[in-house]
């Protein structure tokens, strides 16, 4: 299947929602279902397609809902499944599809088949983990994201055995080499596809097959881990399997979290003859942005090499945030008060006018930005705080570590939804589960509503102009004036119908060369009342031309 091949999840423009910071309808401080349902009419008037959740199960959120406790419930905090079902009905009432997180590297360490797991050497549920007998000495070193000591293997006395987590203590890895555990998690997928989800984001995995034999990994490897721990042993068999058993029998989309480490690996995540998935959803571009600052000609080549990657074959995300990175405007543009609204507006235009599915994160239609975390008790976000336990043990410079985590923690990305200048930004009437950033009293909904200029309208014209033209959907992507450091330009082209985008990555004006004539162009969109007409660009300027 060529990738110009019309697919609605190729069409689809998705909202992503974390459901713990988007809006409380019951003062608990925690969002909920009943208060996304309370706010569908302000996600439908964005335009967008489909909405991705963030995990909504039963969990006892060691990991803000990564470690499910039980994959047909929901989250306690987040309500019912009524109101789930009233959520479902009430999305798609408005067009709106809707894509669920699946997170099947890893349980919970309270889900049943862990507690019967962990509860007896030949217990049914054993082999629904991996297990490292104590009595074969310690095991081979394996480095985990989340724990307070880098390692894997958590040591378990009651069978005296360790099971491995690649993620937290409580989220140990299921065994994808048992076939009942596959089984298990298509039966789970059915269950949501049954009630009539539209898709599945796969997290972590790429991580999900292991070599069980467990073997030495070269000293250090942590710094390159995905190297070791993505696309290992049966992963593709496993996909293939999930396909048949799922994915074919229901209109559903399905995309991957991570695409290992070469197109390759990515390729044989999606191209269509596989039978696998149907898109990547890959990592190198957004983690150009440090807190030191990036190379916007780094930042072009990525995107530019991803999309020739993926011309012919195959599909792509894009996206500049998501839950488990800081702010897009506080990354990748300026969250200064002069440039932050500009900045926001143009790394939208970007988003949007890229091929591939656009995954836009809430809260960055208002062009909100990282949040003001200062103590260690502010943060939240147990990778955090479990890597400043780590960071204390190894003697680190903690002043350092706060001032970096400041920057790019994932707490940054989780804050409540700026929805007017109330207390707590209307988020909730209780005391938000984490802190609400304090510019709250001028970037909010309510404020940009009545602002024609706002990023919030801006956003919409955006969506508006992707969704009717489908040239910026499949439409060639030609990098030009690939040199110019400051500025970032290219065409969007199909069947007749160029667009040109220019932007403008810098606080100062600044000139690009693309060998177009634009004066005559039609100007279809721009984030300044006189948009550029000879390629020089106000700071952080974005302009959309269509092309005679
Ligand atoms: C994925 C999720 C992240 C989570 C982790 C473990 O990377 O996006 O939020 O912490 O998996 O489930």
């Amino acid at each position: 299947m060529p990738a110009t091949d019309r697919k609605w999840w190729k069409e689809a423009i998705v909202y992503q929602i974390y459901p713990r910071s988007f809006q409380d309808s019951d003062g608990d401080g925690v969002g909920d279902l009943k208060g996304i349902l309370s706010r569908l009419d302000y996600i439908k008037s964005l335009g967008i397609t489909a909405v991705w959740l963030n995990p909504i199960y039963s969990s006892p959120n060691d990991d803000n809902g990564y470690d499910i406790s039980d994959y047909r419930g929901i989250m306690r905090e987040f309500g019912t499944m009524e109101d789930f079902d009233a959520l479902l009905k009430g999305m798609h009432d408005r067009g709106i599809k809707l894509i669920m997180d699946l997170v099947v590297n890893h349980s919970s360490d309270e889900h049943e088949w862990f507690q019967q797991s962990r509860s007896s050497r030949t217990n049914p549920y054993r082999n629904y983990y991996h297990w490292w007998p104590a009595e074969k000495g310690t095991p081979p070193y394996r480095y985990s994201l989340f724990d307070v000591n880098h390692d894997a293997w958590a040591y378990d006395s009651l069978t005296n055995a360790y099971y491995l987590h690649y993620f937290s203590r409580k989220q140990p890895d299921l065994n994808w080499e048992n076939p009942k555990v596959r089984q298990e998690v298509y039966d789970i997928m059915k269950f949501w596809a049954d009630k009539g989800v539209d898709g599945f984001r796969l997290d972590a995995f790429q991580f999900a097959a292991k070599d069980t034999t467990f073997p030495e990994f070269p000293k250090g490897y942590e710094k390159n881990f995905t190297l070791y721990y993505a696309m290992q042993g049966n992963l593709h068999e496993y996909l293939k399997e999930m396909n048949r058993e799922v994915f074919s029998k229901y209109d559903v989309m399905s995309v991957a979290e991570g695409a290992g480490n070469t197109f390759e690996d990515a390729h044989n995540l999606v191209d269509a003859d596989r039978q696998e998935l149907n898109m990547a959803y890959a990592f190198e571009g957004v983690d150009i942005a440090k807190p030191e600052g990036y190379s916007l000609l780094t930042f072009k080549e990525v995107f530019s090499r991803w999309d020739s990657s993926f011309a012919e074959k195959g599909w792509l995300s894009i996206f500049l945030a998501n839950h488990d990175q800081a702010r897009m405007v506080s990354r990748f543009g300026n969250d200064s008060p002069e440039f932050r609204a500009p900045s926001s507006k143009m790394l939208s235009t970007f988003i949007m006018t890229m091929r591939g599915t656009p995954y836009y994160y809430y809260g960055d239609e208002l062009g909100m930005t990282n949040g003001d975390f200062q103590r260690i008790e502010e943060f939240r976000d147990v990778q955090t705080l479990n890597e400043y336990q780590y960071q204390k043990n190894q003697g680190a410079d903690m002043a350092r570590f706060l001032e970096r985590k400041k920057f790019e923690s994932r707490d940054n990305g989780r804050t409540p939804f700026q929805w007017d200048d109330s207390r707590h930004a209307g988020f909730t009437t209780g005391t938000p589960w984490i802190k609400v950033a304090p510019n709250y009293k001028t970037i909010n909904a309510a404020a940009q509503e009545k602002d024609p200029n706002s990023c919030l309208n801006y956003f919409r014209e955006l969506v508006k102009l992707r969704k009717n033209n489908l040239a910026l959907v499949y439409g060639d992507y030609t990098l030009l004036d690939e040199a110019n450091p400051n500025t970032y330009s290219y065409t969007r082209e199909l069947d007749g119908k160029k667009f040109l985008i220019l932007l403008n990555f810098t606080s100062t004006p600044a000139s690009t060369n693309t060998g177009l004539d634009v004066s005559k162009a039609r100007v279809v969109l721009g984030n300044y009342p006189q948009p550029s007409r000879d390629g020089k660009l106000q700071p952080y300027e974005s302009v959309i031309y269509e092309l005679p």
